[in-house]
């Protein structure tokens, strides 16, 4: 930022942009303002300035909209953990949908039948978090990373994330205060199954053998498995925690009678509590079991084993080898590897596939699909559902889908990552 700048500006709100930022000017240039909505006065914070374009904050809002409502967490929108609290769920919520269907528009593709957002907890439902760890004088913070910036928030507990991973917060500085290592622990990343929880904590230098025993003595005294990372992440090392077949991590699907489990690193639904309703409504649109079904993108079989369980044979396909050594012997845990079979594929990629599929389920990374993969796909199958975590991507791909002759029949928003700009989309295409 220039020094001669001033560091506050008051500005009017004329917009908003895809990641729920207000949308200002000064002297001439693009402002997007964190805490900012549509018609207010407000003073921002800036805090950085990039090709031509400037970002801040809104410190205090001076004519308020009349759809403001107040950030329920003390810490907003300093704490780089959440995007969006000056709305309340609903009118959050219709934001997105607003936000997807001027995408569709854009693309020039239709819905023909639009579902309501789907809403699930507002709060306390994130299951998984990367903290960041730094150490200010003697005294470490444990945290998200704060708005446009490095440095960790100060926080003692969140409300997005699920109390069991929050109310560790506070004993993690206490643990990290202890380590011979405590300046060069940049991360922490926290994962809950629905019984148990696993850390991963990244080092940088090697832990002693008191660090190493600091660690085992606080995954025994708070339940939980503790990994170490020296390296990239597959370095990650189970150094302590419970490893018993039924204490592992996982979360069931009791709707389909199903137990799931994961390794801390492997993709999962951050929102395990909607994610039983996202599946559930998978299977419904892909209808009853016509020939071979393909999930693309499988991860650990979050889709897969549903379907199987409902009697489709399925095809799973991702690209982590992890998730598919996972999604095998959630199979066989579940009793279903003789209506599954799982494949590591680069689906960036043409897969090599069978002649014709008779569903396929979707749910690619926030890239979204390749050109290659959506017409390999669209001369094999004429009942598509894709899940996607990316707007724009999503209407790019359905113009491409729109262009091989599908329709897009169905779609709704999923209110995945409350008070985040992450937009979850569920849509249905057929021909
Ligand atoms: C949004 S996640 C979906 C996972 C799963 N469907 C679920 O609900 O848990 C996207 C998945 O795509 C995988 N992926 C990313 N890039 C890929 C690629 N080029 N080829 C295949 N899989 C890829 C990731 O490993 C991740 O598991």
């Amino acid at each position: 930022m220039a020094r001669r700048l001033p560091q506050f500006v008051e500005l009017r709100i004329t917009g908003v942009d895809g990641d729920g930022r207000g949308l200002g000017e000064i002297e001439g240039r693009p402002i997007r303002v964190k805490n900012a909505l549509p018609g207010e006065w407000v003073r921002v914070r800036l805090l950085r300035r990039q090709r031509g374009e400037w970002w801040g904050e809104a410190d205090a809002v001076l004519e308020a909209s009349p759809a403001r409502h107040p950030a329920p967490c003390p810490r907003f929108p300093r704490c780089g953990g959440c995007a969006v609290q000056q709305l309340e769920g609903a009118a959050e919520r219709l934001a997105k949908q607003a936000r997807l269907l001027e995408l569709l528009a854009a693309s020039g593709v239709e819905v023909r039948k639009l579902r309501p957002p789907v809403a699930g907890p507002s709060y306390h439902y994130r299951t998984k978090a990367r903290l960041g760890v730094r150490l200010v004088g003697d005294a470490p913070l444990v945290g998200f990373r704060e708005h446009l910036s490095n440095r960790v928030a100060r926080m003692d507990d969140c409300l997005v994330l699920t109390p069991r991973l929050g109310g560790l917060i506070e004993p993690l500085k206490v643990l990290v205060k202890g380590l011979s290592v405590r300046d060069a622990v940049p991360q922490i990343e926290l994962a809950a199954g629905d019984a148990e929880c696993a850390l991963v904590l990244r080092h940088l230098r090697p832990l002693s053998a008191g660090d190493v025993a600091a660690l085992r003595q606080f995954a025994r005294r708070f339940g939980v498995a503790l990994l170490t990372q020296a390296g990239g992440p597959q370095t990650a090392t189970l150094l302590a925690g419970p490893v018993a077949r039924k204490r592992r991590l996982g979360y069931a699907i009791p709707a389909f009678g199903l137990y799931l489990n994961f390794h801390p690193s492997d993709f999962t639904q951050v929102n395990l509590a909607l994610n039983q309703r996202l599946v559930a409504d998978v299977v419904q649109a892909l209808g009853p079991p016509n020939g071979l079904t393909a999930d693309l993108f499988c991860g650990i079989g979050n889709f897969a084993l549903p379907l199987a369980r409902r009697g489709h044979r399925v095809l799973g396909l991702e690209g982590d080898p992890g998730c598919i050594e996972r999604a095998k012997g959630n199979a066989a845990l579940n009793g279903l590897s003789g209506r599954c079979q799982f494949f590591v594929a680069d689906l960036r990629k043409a897969p090599a596939l069978p002649a014709r599929l008779g569903a396929v389920v979707v749910d690619p990374p926030r890239s979204g699909l390749s050109p290659a993969l959506v017409e390999a796909l669209s001369g094999r199958t004429d009942r598509l559902a894709y899940v996607s975590c990316n707007p724009v991507t999503f209407a790019g791909d359905a113009r491409h889908l729109a262009d091989l002759g599908f329709q897009l029949t169905e779609a709704a928003v999923y209110d995945l990552f409350p008070h985040t700009a992450h937009i979850e989309t569920l849509g249905l295409f057929e021909r």
